[in-house]
């Protein structure tokens, strides 16, 4: 079964960088209508402006997605103007890296409240009417991190962990009802991401196991398109999530020891 991308109201969050950005590209030449969220206003008006000449009339909504009434009046609005959302990409997110112990509160905060409660939230107040009239999509960005666990990113696996969970029980709660949810579970994208989340080691990610948030994004509205229940792009992420899930759960824990030792010896750095 297909989502209603073509010629429907597509909200998308998080267009201002990166995975979200990218998508933005495809589905502006599709649907009806794309309404992008995100904070940064600027940066939606100059992604607005290069999709000027795409079928789809571009809405740009700025928004705070912790803001629980700025959310509810950023939905309204778009139902005001254009009626019902057909189409749901909770993509907008952010991740933390390095020892919990040594995380901060309002970083944590923050990553629950776009990664889950937004989701959820979003979710929550659009579902209703897209099972009534029968046909809707949901897209939401989760990770590998969803499927596999890591240290150094406790917090962050907790979230996709809820994302993953979540959008496989509404997936088949919804079975038969004409509405589509898919998870996108990509591994390392070329994004904002590591910025803001933080690195604090001096280890980059090698460049063969990372992709581009363009072939995330047309990973993602494709297998998305096709009505997956999850899309993994790249090869290489695929291989390394489909390990991380085989390995027993012991063998993970005696590889992944050291870590935690490294970084609490470091000062939370894991630099050696
Ligand atoms: N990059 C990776 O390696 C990777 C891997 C797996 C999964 N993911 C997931 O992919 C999704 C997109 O991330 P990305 O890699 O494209 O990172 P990114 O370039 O940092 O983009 C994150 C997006 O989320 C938005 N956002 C963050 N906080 C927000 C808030 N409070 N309200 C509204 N929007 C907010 C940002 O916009 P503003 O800052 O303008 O608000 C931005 O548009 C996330 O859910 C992330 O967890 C990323």
């Amino acid at each position: 079964m297909r989502p209603p991308v073509d010629n429907g109201v597509v909200l998308l969050t998080g267009a201002s960088s990166g995975i979200g950005a990218a998508m933005a590209m495809g589905l502006a030449g599709q649907a009806r209508v794309l309404v992008i969220v995100a904070r940064r206003q600027a940066r939606l008006e100059a992604l607005a402006e290069a999709l000027a000449d795409a079928r789809a009339e571009i809405m740009v909504l700025p928004c705070d997605l912790t803001d629980e009434d700025a959310t509810e009046a950023m939905v309204s609005a778009v139902e005001a103007a254009h009626g019902p959302v057909d189409v749901l990409i909770n993509n907008a997110g952010l991740g933390d890296i390095g020892l919990f112990s040594a995380s901060s509160w309002e970083k944590n905060r923050r990553m629950i409240d776009v990664n889950i409660t937004a989701l959820l939230f979003l979710t929550h107040r659009v579902l209703p009417g897209m099972v009534e009239r029968g046909r809707g999509g949901i897209l939401n960005v989760s990770s590998g991190f969803g499927l596999t666990w890591m240290p150094i990113f406790s917090a962050y696996v907790a979230t996709k962990h809820f994302v993953s969970s979540f959008s496989e029980s509404l997936r088949t709660e919804l079975s038969g009802s004409g509405v589509v949810v898919t998870q996108l579970c990509p591994g390392p994208v070329a994004t904002e991401f590591e910025q803001v989340a933080g690195n604090p080691t001096d280890q980059r990610i090698p460049d063969f196991l990372q992709i581009s948030a363009e072939h995330c994004a047309r990973s993602a509205l494709r297998g998305f398109m096709r009505g997956r229940a999850v899309v993994v792009p790249g090869l290489m992420a695929f291989i390394a999530i489909s390990l991380g899930r085989l390995t027993p759960s012991w063998v993970l824990r005696l590889l992944y020891a050291p870590v935690g030792r490294m970084f609490r010896r470091q000062g939370g750095s894991g630099e050696s």
